[in-house]
């Protein structure tokens, strides 16, 4: 497949068949969540299920285009057993980007407790469409919010401000520009109690630039100027690791990163308050 330009991706697309092969491991997560279907009725639901995703214009995402979202990341991330054995915080794990959700269910499954756990994406469209695929038995809590604005809408992220044990967001920071990474950062310094934990993992280049040959509104990250950006914004323990993205995506200089870091403990005194409005946010 082409990658092409972002500009090629933004109407509905007709299409019959998957844009790629998908070996049977990849179906794993999905076997997960749906044990009841064997695997051939489970790949004949997931092509009608993406015929009619891919109608409703949701595909100018390279990981929804491709159904990357079959595999989980956040399972990938070295800091994944540290972010589960935090479950018995009682604090929240918000899932930033979470589009289809499946880096929310997963630590769901592996045990963190569901209503402690938020998704949350800047449209709902593909949340809902995942939901024909990914049912919600646990009743996962999602909002729409975008993690940029701050505001006093209950349904805004606001209200989990100093709430979050563990913030994850995969696959989102180089759908942002540089200054939109940095905001995100301190967006999710917000969200975190402190001590808290940041994992997640993104596109970057060799070296740090606009993503020029596909929507240069995008910034990709280096491994040395995504680790200065956490620093900047005042990350601590910060831990950034390069991954190899799938093939046809690894052009021009493109890796892939996995990051964590802490928020610092010192920031206690100054989240001490809005721990407690976190209450109000209790589903
Ligand atoms: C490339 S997709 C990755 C989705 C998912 N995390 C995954 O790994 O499959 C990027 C997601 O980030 C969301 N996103 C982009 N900008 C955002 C923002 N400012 N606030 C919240 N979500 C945002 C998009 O709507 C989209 O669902």
């Amino acid at each position: 497949m082409t990658v092409g330009t972002k500009a090629d991706w933004d109407e509905p697309k007709q299409v019959t068949k998957f844009p790629r092969a998908i070996p049977d491991a990849e179906l794993s997560f999905l076997q997960r969540v749906r044990p009841d279907i064997p695997l051939k009725d489970l790949r004949e639901m997931l092509l009608k299920w993406w015929i009619e995703t891919m109608k409703l214009g949701t595909q100018k995402y390279g990981c929804v285009r491709e159904l990357y979202f079959l595999r989980t990341s956040v399972d990938c991330n070295p800091r994944y057993p540290e972010a589960l054995a935090r479950s018995h915080s009682g604090r929240w794990w918000i899932d930033i980007g979470t589009a289809f959700g499946q880096d929310a269910r997963l630590p769901v499954l592996d045990g963190w407790p569901s209503n402690r756990m938020l998704a949350s994406d800047l449209t709902p469209d593909l949340w809902e469409a995942g939901l024909s695929l990914y049912p919600n038995p646990h009743n996962i809590k999602y909002i729409t919010a975008n993690v940029l604005t701050s505001g006093p809408s209950a349904e805004h992220l606001e209200a989990f401000r100093g709430s979050a044990e563990v913030v994850s967001s995969n696959l989102v920071f180089h759908t942002l520009s540089k200054e939109g990474v940095d905001g995100m950062l301190s967006a999710i310094l917000n969200l975190l109690v402190p001590g808290g934990l940041l994992l997640g993992s993104c596109a970057a280049c060799i070296e740090a630039r606009q993503w020029t040959e596909y929507d240069p509104g995008r910034w990709l990250h280096s491994q040395k100027s995504l680790r200065q950006a956490f620093e900047t914004a005042g990350f601590d323990q910060v831990i950034i690791e390069p991954f190899d993205l799938p093939e046809g995506h690894n052009d021009h200089g493109k890796i892939g990163i996995r990051f964590s870091g802490l928020k610092p403990c010192s920031a206690s005194a100054e989240h001490a308050a809005s721990a407690e409005h976190a209450a109000s946010a209790e589903t």
